[in-house]
């Protein structure tokens, strides 16, 4: 994939007004054979600075909702629909997100997960490619073409999400750890079969 060293990102001008508010590409982190890969929104500040996935409040409340389902995050695969930080902590814009779906999508084919997990609306949306009520789709499983072939992709709220509303916590470490059991993540075992019916 042009652009792209493995799984990484090593240039990229795509998008003029990311190239002018990012200090890096901020790409995914994670085992390259990870049987469960999260799927953000874009970086925020701190990820812009430490060049890294969700490493600020967000991560923090990713990292224990992995941690109350049996997890670290060494176990998992973090990723985003874009890998530079928009101006202002705006949304990324269509144009965007559609510039940098190639690299998700060479990244979702190379680490080949067992299970996709979008966190919030924006990748929910843009993978589910229609409109998401996440709150009432949190846990929700469903076929999306990426790539190469079709995933199981989980909608899930976004972890900022329970630091404004407490109410939306247990909606998200319940789909965490649903999101654990369903992948295998873990365990040494492959999630396919649980999959399979579900
Ligand atoms: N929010 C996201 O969607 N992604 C990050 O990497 C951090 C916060």
């Amino acid at each position: 994939m042009e652009n792209m060293d493995g799984l990484c990102v090593t240039e990229c001008e795509r998008c003029p007004a990311l190239v002018e508010s990012r200090s890096r590409i901020v790409n995914g982190v994670g085992p390259d054979d990870a049987d469960l890969l999260f799927v953000g929104e874009g970086p925020g500040a701190n990820e812009d600075e430490q060049g890294e996935p969700f490493v600020g409040r967000s991560g923090s409340v990713l990292d224990e909702a992995l941690r109350e389902a049996g997890l670290a995050r060494a176990d998992v695969r973090i990723t985003n629909c874009v890998r530079c930080r928009p101006p202002e902590n705006r949304d990324p814009s269509k144009e965007e997100l559609a510039n940098c779906r190639g690299y998700l999508e060479h990244e979702i084919d190379l680490v080949d997960p067992e299970l996709v997990v979008t966190l919030g609306k924006v990748p929910s949306q843009h993978l589910l490619d229609r409109s998401v009520a996440v709150t009432t789709e949190a846990g929700s499983v469903h076929d999306a073409r990426l790539g190469e072939r079709s995933r199981r992709v989980m909608v899930s709220v976004h972890p900022a999400a329970t630091l404004y509303d407490r109410s939306q916590r247990e909606t998200f470490v319940d789909a965490i750890r649903e999101a654990a059991e369903l992948s295998g993540a873990g365990d040494g075992k492959s999630g396919q079969s649980r999959l399979g019916d579900y």
